[in-house]
């Protein structure tokens, strides 16, 4: 086991680095590669760029003909759905990870003595939503009508860029507490040329009513989406009951509102090959707990919404929830 956890991390740790570097993008349309592609592409030395590719394919990263290597078929099929995931952990939460004993003793708090890198990790959501919930979050939106569209802790805004394209007739309003999650909404928004359909606001989800003006259809139905994230909120006693509050003295009935998030795994689980013990445990790290379906169930009904619709995605105890202002 120990074996196996030596490479895997070194595996891991490389994924990432060449994935950074763009290195995956060379093997695209199955094309075989030497060591002196990544000598003349990648500025290598000859013995690092031999080395490298000789141990991503003993890791089955890569396979090895007798002209050079290739993407392996299983890796590549998994690293387009899955790099997200993996993205997550050591980009995102990467250094939390590695204080795991300092702040499990107490010696280092999160969010005062560590913190995660916001950008990595609202990307790598964006990613693993891409692949996994997305699909089912245009189901179910496509099934409704609405204007305006506002998405709470929108991180890297490419959700909403998805929805611009989706519905190129709806305005939207991207709302994040984080400055540098901001800064990278408004430059993938930036990027698309869709300024105009999309504005971002930097503020809580708890007092964004103060911009109610910049983020409401003044005539027609509006949409909240509240993705990967309403946990932040159920942590913190009494703010998701303070957003719910703000969005019903200031959103009309009919209002939709729609969330997505990972819940908790029940007590006894069949497996723990798949992802929701180490979400668990990360959010630990970072004093949060995730809640059961039932809790998000109750907290929308007690504030004034009815739960219209919930769909399961391809993650494990990974939810939609349609509700609706009633
Ligand atoms: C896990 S990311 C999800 C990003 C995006 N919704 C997605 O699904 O790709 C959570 C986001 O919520 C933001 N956030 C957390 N607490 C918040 C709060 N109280 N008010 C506004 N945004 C918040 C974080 O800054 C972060 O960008």
């Amino acid at each position: 086991m120990i074996a196996q956890m030596f490479n895997h991390y070194l595996t891991a740790k490389l994924v990432i680095a060449v994935n950074e570097v763009g290195l995956f993008q060379l093997f695209e349309s199955n094309k075989v590669i030497t060591p002196a592609d990544l000598i003349e592409q990648y500025d290598f030395d000859l013995v690092g760029a031999r080395d490298l590719l000789r141990f991503l394919a003993s890791q089955r990263v890569l396979t090895r003909g007798p002209k050079g290597y290739q993407l392996d078929e299983a890796f590549k099929e998994e690293y387009e759905q899955n790099f997200g995931m993996l993205s997550w952990l050591l980009e995102g939460y990467g250094n939390v990870v590695a204080q795991s004993h300092p702040i499990l003793t107490g010696e280092q708090r999160y969010g005062v003595d560590i913190v995660r890198n916001a950008k990595k990790m609202a990307s790598a959501t964006a990613q693993i939503s891409a692949k996994n919930t997305d699909s089912f979050m245009f189901k179910l939106l496509d099934s409704l009508s609405f204007d305006h569209a506002i998405d709470i802790g929108c991180g890297s805004g490419m959700r909403l860029l998805q929805l611009a394209q989706h519905y190129p007739h709806v305005t939207m309003s991207g709302i994040d507490i984080s400055e540098d999650c901001c800064e990278l909404a408004r430059e993938n928004i930036h990027r698309h040329g869709i300024e105009k359909q999309i504005n971002i606001v930097c503020s809580s989800a708890e007092d964004w009513s103060d911009n109610i003006t910049e983020t409401r259809a003044e005539h027609g139905r509006n949409l909240i989406l509240c993705f990967a994230m309403f946990h932040d909120l159920l942590n913190i006693p009494g703010c998701a009951e303070q957003m719910l509050a703000s969005i019903r003295q200031n959103y009309p009935k009919g209002t939709y509102f729609v969330i997505q998030d990972q819940m908790c795994a029940p007590e006894v689980r069949v497996t723990n090959q798949d992802w929701v013990e180490g979400f668990t445990f990360v959010h630990r790290l970072m004093g949060q707990s995730l809640y059961p379906l039932s809790t998000y169930q109750t907290t929308l009904e007690q504030a004034g919404f009815a739960v219209r619709e919930t769909v399961s995605t391809s993650i494990p105890e990974n939810y939609l929830i349609l509700a609706e202002l009633v």
